[in-house]
């Protein structure tokens, strides 16, 4: 007889396993189908986030940042270092560390929380129309079958990077996000094709390390969702401070691998035929939700032309009792999202009435200065027709940012010119994605900007600068 649990989470990334976390937290009997391998080939849990994503990226860009203190901050402060050496595979070794302990930090959870992993990749066999409220899902680890029984199934099966057609991914010489985060030495020169978030946080990382890096972007311009402002400081940050070549409106026409290395022909801005040779190419232009081998046929889950599941504003999916989170359904593709959505499923499976609001998820880019935002654009409000009114203030007169040498930048704050209520929260500077938090709690509490100004920060901080651009929302700021 199959094994029966109330709950049956598909994948165990940010999204599932926070999902099978809080059911069994409510009391359900609650399964995670997980069959990830990492490339020693053991099974993982943890997903994108954990295993080639967020985590990994996170410990890369740390490193990195260190050695560009050392070489182009240090000095500034007095101290000189000289015969700096960096071992790529001692940083490698560190990064794989740090995933290693997040992964199998999730298993103690799953213990903890009486979780049970089941090994493997899920499959629906049958239910829904035809087989009333209980799902039939096959557990497949290599030629072992299992098979499980569930009343509720919370679909968690992420995304997987989108490949160009005629640019074949290997992960050695041409990757996506799983090789260009396992170099075993810097490339001299690092092809990139897109400039968003992959695309400039790993190009950072490698031009930090000593490679030389131009990136391909087909937009004519530059971070298009980011504010207005912060897209001109971050352009001038990136190109002219520390050398990212960044051509846009480009046209990627072939891809092809000789011997001198990696050949990209493409059509530049002017639709002039250009040529880029460069030894390691990096394709990150965005995810596609991941729904292979889910036999989603079998139980007639209805998937958008886009390939997403479809989900209503409940996360629930054309089949009763079958729900769909994360990066496989509609909404940004980020870690944060997966996880509220997995909480508010598990609550709505137990009969309570959780929310998210979309409105109020922060997005963060972590390059150095980090750009980090909440909320709408100047832009996109005036696009709207929404009276508004800014307040911006510069981080050069913030005495901690100038105590640590990291004075660049500014936050900028947008609220309603009639009601002052915060429409919109943007941040460059190098801790944003710290800062923006607090910005986040104002607008989840549906603030004011004098609420934010009338508020004591602590001193000296950098979240002075917070309250200071709140201040300037109303045009007097005390400290500029
Ligand atoms: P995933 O994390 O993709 O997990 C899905 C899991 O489901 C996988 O483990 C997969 O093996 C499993 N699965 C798939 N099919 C099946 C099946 N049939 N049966 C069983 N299991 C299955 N987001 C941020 O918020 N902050 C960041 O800093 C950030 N950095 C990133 C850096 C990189 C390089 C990348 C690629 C992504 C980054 N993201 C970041 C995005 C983030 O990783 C994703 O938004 C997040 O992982 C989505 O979570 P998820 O649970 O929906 O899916
Ligand atoms: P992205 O959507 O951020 O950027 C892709 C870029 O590629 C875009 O600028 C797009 O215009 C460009 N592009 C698309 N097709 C192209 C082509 N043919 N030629 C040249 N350029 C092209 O996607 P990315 O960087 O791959 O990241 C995927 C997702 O992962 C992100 O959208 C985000 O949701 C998540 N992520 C989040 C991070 C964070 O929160 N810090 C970090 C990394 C990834």
């Amino acid at each position: 007889m199959s094994k029966q649990f109330d709950v049956v989470v598909i994948g165990a990334g940010p999204g599932g396993y926070i999902a099978a976390i809080r059911a069994a937290q409510l009391g359900f009997s609650v399964a995670c189908i997980e069959g990830w391998k990492n490339p020693k080939g053991e099974l993982a849990l943890g997903g994108t986030c954990l295993n080639v994503g967020c985590i990994p990226s996170k410990a890369l860009l740390e490193s990195s940042e260190n050695v560009e203190k050392i070489e182009h901050k240090y000095a500034d402060h007095g101290i000189s270092v000289s015969g700096m050496k960096v071992d790529i595979t001692k940083m490698q070794t560190r990064k794989d560390t740090i995933v290693g302990k997040m992964t199998k930090g999730i298993e103690f959870l799953f213990r903890k929380n009486k979780v049970t992993w089941l090994k493997g990749f899920g499959s629906f066999v049958s239910g829904g129309d035809a087989g009333g409220d209980k799902y039939t899902i096959d557990v497949k680890n290599n030629d072992v079958v299992d098979t499980v029984m569930a009343k509720h199934v919370v679909i968690a099966t992420g995304s997987k990077a989108r490949h160009l057609p005629g640019i074949v991914v290997d992960n050695v010489n041409i990757c996506d996000n799983e090789g260009a985060l396992m170099f075993g030495v810097v490339p001299k020169r690092l092809g990139v094709i897109g400039a968003g978030v992959i695309g400039l946080e790993l190009g950072s990382v490698w031009r930090r390390l000593g490679a030389e890096v131009t990136v391909l972007e087909a937009m004519p311009t530059f971070l298009a969702v980011v504010d207005e402002s912060i897209q001109k400081e971050a352009w001038k940050v990136f190109t002219k401070e520390q050398g990212l070549n960044i051509k846009l409106g480009v046209k990627i026409e072939k891809v092809t691998t000789k011997k001198s290395g990696i050949m990209v022909e493409y059509t530049d801005d002017k639709g002039l035929a250009q040529t880029l040779e460069c030894d390691k190419l990096i394709v990150s232009v965005g995810r596609v939700p991941n729904i292979d081998g889910l036999g989603v046929e079998n139980v007639g889950l209805k998937i958008s032309d886009r390939g997403m599941i479809e989900v209503d504003d409940h996360c629930l999916t054309n089949l009763a009792n079958v729900y769909a989170i994360g990066d496989v359904v509609r909404g940004p593709m980020l870690a944060h999202k997966a996880e509220d959505e997995g909480v508010a499923v598990a609550e709505r499976i137990a009969g309570q009435q959780p929310h998210i609001d979309f409105n109020t998820i922060p997005w963060i880019i972590y390059t150095s200065p980090e750009v980090a935002w909440v909320g709408k654009t100047e832009q996109q409000l005036k696009a709207e027709g929404v009276d508004i009114k800014a307040g911006q203030f510069p981080f050069a007169a913030n005495g901690r940012a100038l105590g640590q040498g990291e004075s660049g930048g500014f936050v900028k704050i947008i609220a309603d010119a009639k009601t002052d209520r915060i429409l919109g929260g943007h941040i460059i500077h190098a801790h944003a994605s710290e800062l923006i938090q607090e910005l986040v709690v104002a607008m989840e509490f549906k603030a004011a900007s004098e609420d934010l100004a009338r508020i004591v920060h602590g001193h000296p901080t950098l979240s002075e600068a917070v309250r200071e651009a709140a201040l300037a929302v109303d045009k007097r700021t005390l400290n500029m």
